[in-house]
């Protein structure tokens, strides 16, 4: 089908779902064992509903944003996900060409299939990347890899702390692995006797001994701010600011790591509600099944600075950068209608009073 007749980002799955290869499918779109945190992640944000305010001029509706201090023209960013490659010839190119276009910044993986550089040197300087790390247990080599962040002109480093080991994704693992291999990690995947899953092929260089007194050897050795990638706990959040980190993104890795762990906009409720103060000692993001306008305003309105979109951008490649562009298109436009419908005019103006979370506010 023609791009232009997508106008969802569920339109962008349904294309996917027959245009990638049974492999690539399986790989985007599984999550770990029975897929219940997978499924929740959406299913919880559909259950806050929303409580708009009438009659306050809405000519104006601004959804940009700053992140750590960076301008962004939308509240949400482009969530590393591994070897875009496998969809597009250009790859995480495009997402960074298509970033760029639409002034919104793609955080990059660690398991990228380009070199960083070349994902970074594909667009205009002053465009801003993210980039997300595995902790290699050959430190030396993070500590390489962080350096050449830095001089890239990377503007932080999101640690992923979700995935010591790889959660057990069947659907990727019934399929076996095709030859590919990260540019960056320079991880590579072939079956073993467990299957031919990539995410866990791919992920064998992980440190498992990665700890909180690592974080400060990260931040030092980079120079840059540090954002944990996959906190689920209260108790996290608060030892991330004990540890003087800049910000953490609530995720459950779209459910690929542990199946039954709580939904990301539950973990984002319940920070809200047991430890307010937080949201003004570091910034907080979430991801995990957003891809409605509405999705993403519930989560600002929880407190959230911004919000990570991973699996509807590796759909959107199907069609290269234009996709992508188009993909970002249609969720800045219903940001926009659904601000002008709630009465707000500046996302400043947002607050936990526009949503009722009565339904999942159990805790
Ligand atoms: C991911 N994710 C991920 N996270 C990470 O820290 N490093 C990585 O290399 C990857 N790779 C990856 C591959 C694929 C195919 C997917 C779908 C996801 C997790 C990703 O950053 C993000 O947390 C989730 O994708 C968010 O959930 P949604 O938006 O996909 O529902």
């Amino acid at each position: 089908p023609e791009l232009h007749t997508l106008i969802s980002a569920a339109d962008f799955e349904k294309i996917a779902r027959t245009a990638l290869t049974p492999k690539t499918w399986a790989f985007y779109s599984s999550a770990a064992t029975d897929l219940i945190t997978h499924h929740q992640n959406k299913a919880f944000l559909r259950r806050i509903m929303i409580q708009p305010r009438v009659l306050r001029d809405v000519r104006k509706a601004d959804f940009s944003r700053t992140i750590l201090g960076n301008k962004t023209a939308a509240p949400f960013f482009i969530s590393p996900a591994a070897m875009a490659r496998l969809v597009h010839p250009d790859g995480e190119l495009a997402l960074a060409k298509a970033a760029a276009a639409e002034g919104i910044i793609q955080c990059i993986s660690n398991n990228a299939s380009y070199p960083l550089g070349s994902i970074t040197q594909s667009t205009d300087p002053q465009q801003t990347f993210f980039f997300q790390l595995y902790v290699n247990i050959e430190r030396q080599k993070t500590t390489e890899l962080l350096l050449k962040a830095r001089d890239l002109g990377i503007k932080a480093i999101f640690v992923t702390v979700d995935a010591p080991v790889p959660g057990k994704r069947e659907a990727d693992e019934r399929i076996a692995a095709v030859a590919i291999q990260s540019a960056i990690s320079g991880a590579t995947a072939s079956n073993d006797k467990k299957g031919g899953g990539l995410g866990r092929l791919m992920a064998q260089y992980i440190d498992k001994a990665l700890q909180w007194s690592d974080l400060a050897w990260i931040k030092e050795t980079s120079g840059l701010p540090v954002v944990l990638k996959g906190v689920q706990s209260v108790e996290d959040a608060k030892l991330a600011v004990e540890y003087g980190v800049d910000g953490i993104l609530l995720s459950n890795h779209g459910g690929r790591s542990l199946d039954t762990s709580q939904p990301a906009i539950l973990n984002l409720l319940e920070l809200r509600m047991k430890c307010p103060e937080i949201f003004a000692k570091l910034e907080v993001y979430v991801d995990g099944g957003f891809e409605r306008g509405t999705d993403i305003l519930k989560a600002l309105a929880l407190g959230a600075t911004a919000v990570g979109v991973g699996r509807p951008y590796l759909y959107s490649l199907v069609y290269g950068q234009e996709g992508t562009q188009h993909l970002t298109q249609i969720l800045k436009d219903e940001i926009e209608v659904s601000m002008r419908l709630c009465g707000l005019t500046s996302l400043d103006q947002i607050s936990p009073d526009l949503i009722n979370t009565s339904d999942i506010d159990y805790l």
